[in-house]
């Protein structure tokens, strides 16, 4: 019985949290099979050429699985940024990111889930790089 109740109370928790970042969360992010996997074929289309395939960066742009992009560090608002107006060469030294054309809002919304996933799977890496 109180182990029923505790499981009663995380599910009482969890749904308040849900709650709540839905509240502070403008654009709640959707992490549902079909928004990952279309946001790894954006992703692959668009930003492995200088992001990597696996993510860890090549030598035209940095890896996402640096702590530096940690959601706290570099939240989901920056992705959209970046691919909409580019972003200056600060963490790198790889040069400047140019804006990426042909992709919208919700298409970033997917890159962005998508790589949130892979960032929760692989773990960070240090920065700077060791
Ligand atoms: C032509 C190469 C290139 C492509 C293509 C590219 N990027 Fe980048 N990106 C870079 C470089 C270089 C930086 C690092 C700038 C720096 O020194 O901080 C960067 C940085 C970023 C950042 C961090 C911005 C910040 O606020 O510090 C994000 C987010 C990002 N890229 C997202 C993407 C996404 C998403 C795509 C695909 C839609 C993409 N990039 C495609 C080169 C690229």
């Amino acid at each position: 019985m109180i182990r029923l109740l505790k499981a009663g109370a995380g599910i009482a928790l969890a749904g308040m949290l849900l709650v709540a970042c839905g509240v502070t969360d403008s654009a709640p992010v959707d992490r549902s099979a079909s928004t990952l996997s279309q946001g790894a074929d954006l992703y692959q289309a668009n930003c492995m050429v200088c992001h990597g395939s696996d993510l860890r960066g090549t030598d035209l742009g940095p890896p996402f699985l640096s702590e530096v992009y940690r959601p706290n560090h570099h939240a989901d608002a920056a992705f959209l940024l970046a691919v909409q107006t580019g972003s200056r060469a600060h963490h790198w030294n790889f040069g400047d990111m140019p804006p990426i054309a042909g992709i919208d809002a919700d298409d970033i919304a997917s890159i962005t889930a998508y790589v949130r996933s892979v960032q929760e799977a692989e773990g960070f890496e240090p920065y700077p790089p060791p």
